[in-house]
């Protein structure tokens, strides 16, 4: 019997939001939040169940589903057709996904089930493909399943990342390199409690109006202007304000990655508090510029800026989801308490908090490990 059994990390974003899709800079982390899948060969169909998802999912060795799909099911069918159409073997798989990422959260819970699900589809095929084909195949998957025009970073990042490391890619290019973090830095994620479902939120809607904007400036790369350059050619294209205001924010997003990393990579040290100072910037302009945070992710930033983090920004998507900050290790439960403490103080609602560590991408684990 042909065993798999396969771990895709969730990601956080350190910096560099709503940049990708516009082939921009960004600096995410695999975190050890994520999925499990394990199974093995079968010979007629591929067969997944979950624990965390309700109904089992079931399809042709081609990805054709066998009736109708909902929910976690149309991602899974949409991987394995793509994958079929890359010249993956019609070979079925017998197995069952176990999760630790929040769905719903910002941790990118869409990429880990993709990546997840096309590694074990690959392994128990013996189909090879390298790391980058298979993170477009599960943005691709995403586009398919849901109709969500994502990015290349939660894929890329679940595979490609590096323990103690963060990923710089340059989306357009694809170039990558890893950029270390420094020891004794936690990754703290708080989760407001408001679910963010990017199929019914305004992300689409935010990627169209900046391609409208950057259409209208002659189809210019954002990641190749300054915030000046970008504001004048907008104001020469005679573009609205919203549409402006959207390029601005990418432009400058970008302009902070580059900043992160070499505040990150200072001869001499970390500069910790440049980071802060970028973090908030960056939080700002994803709050007024391109709209997308929320009343709860504003007050969590505030609050951990407030208890002792070093730096605290909305992560992910937006419209709800969850904020990353950075604390000195030993800070780091101390900080959960505060944040979580004055958020509900102040907002009606309980906030999660995870202290997560960096992992490297996704890979094979004992299938002893897997539990659901
Ligand atoms: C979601 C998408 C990504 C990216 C982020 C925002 O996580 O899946 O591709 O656009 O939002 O940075």
């Amino acid at each position: 019997m042909t065993t798999c059994a396969v771990f895709a990390p969730a990601r956080v974003n350190l910096i560099g939001e709503h940049t990708d899709y516009s082939g921009g800079l960004v600096l995410p982390v695999a975190v050890d939040l994520g999925m499990t899948v394990a199974g093995w060969l079968d010979e007629g169909a591929i067969r997944l169940r979950s624990l965390a998802f309700s109904e089992p999912v079931e399809l042709d060795c081609n990805g054709a589903p066998r009736g109708p799909l909902a929910g976690w099911g149309r991602y899974v069918a949409a991987v394995a057709q793509l994958l079929d159409e890359h010249g993956r073997p019609p070979v079925g798989f017998d197995g069952t996904i176990s999760s630790t990422v929040p769905i719903g959260a910002g941790l990118s819970s869409s990429a880990a089930l993709t990546v997840s699900v096309g590694l074990a589809l690959c392994r128990v095929a013996d189909f090879e493909l390298p790391p980058l084909g298979l993170a477009r195949i599960a943005q691709a998957a995403e586009h398919l399943a849901v109709g969500v025009p994502c990015g290349l970073m939660d894929p890329a990042t679940s595979l490609l990342s590096r323990r103690g490391h963060a990923l710089l890619l340059d989306c357009g290019s694809e170039e990558h390199r890893f950029v270390p973090l420094p020891p004794g830095l936690a990754i703290v994620v708080l989760d407001s409690g408001v679910r963010h479902e990017l199929e019914h939120s305004g992300y689409a809607d935010r990627r169209a109006e900046l391609e409208r904007c950057i259409a209208a400036i002659g189809g210019r790369n954002p990641a190749s202007l300054t915030v000046a350059q970008a504001e004048a050619e907008a104001e020469a294209a005679g573009v609205d304000d919203v549409a402006a205001r959207r390029l601005r924010h990418v432009v400058s997003e970008n302009e902070r990655v580059r900043k992160c990393v070499a505040a990150l990579e200072q001869p001499g040290g970390p500069d910790l508090k440049a980071l802060g100072a970028l973090f908030r910037e960056s939080h700002e302009s994803l709050r007024s510029d391109f709209e997308v945070s929320t009343p709860e992710l504003d007050r969590l930033v505030d609050l951990a800026y407030e208890s002792g983090a070093i730096a605290a920004r909305m992560t992910g998507g937006g419209f709800g989801g969850s904020i990353v900050a950075l604390a000195e290790a030993g800070r780091a439960p101390s900080l959960v308490a505060a944040v979580t403490t004055g958020y509900a103080a102040s907002v009606d609602r309980e906030a999660t908090g995870y202290i997560c560590a960096s992992v490297d991408g996704a890979g094979d684990v004992e299938p002893g490990s897997v539990e659901d």
